[in-house]
């Protein structure tokens, strides 16, 4: 009986924590602290029950092509991306916060075709339409609401016309974006969406960049 007590305890003192973080992570988006990351995001069982490779099951870029990665963490997308497009593409990828680069370049920098700055997603350091992906995990729910339209907004400037946008979202994440959040998210940025990936606790978006009315207009496309 006392041991029963202890597990139902111990189970009502995890569900706290874990909705007090998740209220917390909702009021107050911020970027998770790199220590935290390594907690939340770089272990076992993340690997196990929500796999880096969640984003690219949904959409796996071909090898050769360009990806840009925002909120790199410690670099678990990343090593996935660069994988997969190999020595003839490129991975560019930013974080806002020094530790999370130093990590991720320690985990990518045996392979020259990554390249990662420290950069803000709202203002990201990349030229117009050179990018034929930019794919991010966990990360734009740490932007305040009113700025995530603004971090889409610049993931449409780097695109190519018909580039593609993949978000993905983990369970535990304190900053955890529900699927439909994300879709209305995209949707209002000019975003089509192409596919849902829904797994247990994680969900992926893939999502096409539609041509502006302006950039039909001088690409003489019929409206
Ligand atoms: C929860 S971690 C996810 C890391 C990684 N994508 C993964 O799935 O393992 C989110 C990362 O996004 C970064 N981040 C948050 N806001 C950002 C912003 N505005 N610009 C760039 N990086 C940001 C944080 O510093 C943090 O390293």
């Amino acid at each position: 009986m006392a041991v029963w007590l202890g597990v139902v305890g111990a189970a009502a003192a995890l569900g706290a924590i874990f909705a007090g973080l998740r209220w917390d992570g909702r009021r107050r988006p911020r970027p998770m602290a790199p220590g935290l990351e390594t907690v939340f995001l770089d272990n076992p069982l993340r690997r196990a029950l929500f796999a880096p490779a969640l984003a690219t099951r949904a959409w796996t870029p071909p090898p050769g092509s360009w990806v840009g990665e925002l909120g790199s963490g410690t670099g678990m997308v990343t090593a996935v991306l660069a994988r997969a497009v190999g020595p003839a593409g490129r991975v560019w990828a930013v974080d806002r916060q020094v530790a999370a680069v130093a990590r991720t370049r320690r985990r990518v920098g045996r392979w020259p075709w990554c390249a990662v700055a420290l950069a803000d997603a709202r203002h990201l350091p990349w030229p117009d339409g050179e990018l034929d992906a930019v794919v991010s995990v966990a990360m734009l729910g740490e932007v305040s609401a009113g700025e995530r339209g603004t971090v889409l907004a610049e993931c449409r400037r780097v695109l190519k016309p018909g580039g593609r946008l993949v978000l993905g979202e983990y369970g535990p994440d304190p900053h955890f974006l529900r699927a439909a959040e994300l879709e209305a998210l995209v949707a209002r940025a000019g975003f089509q969406v192409e596919l849902r990936h829904r797994g247990f606790w994680q969900h992926v978006l893939v999502a096409i960049a539609c041509p502006s009315a302006q950039e039909k207009g001088a690409r003489g496309i019929k409206q």
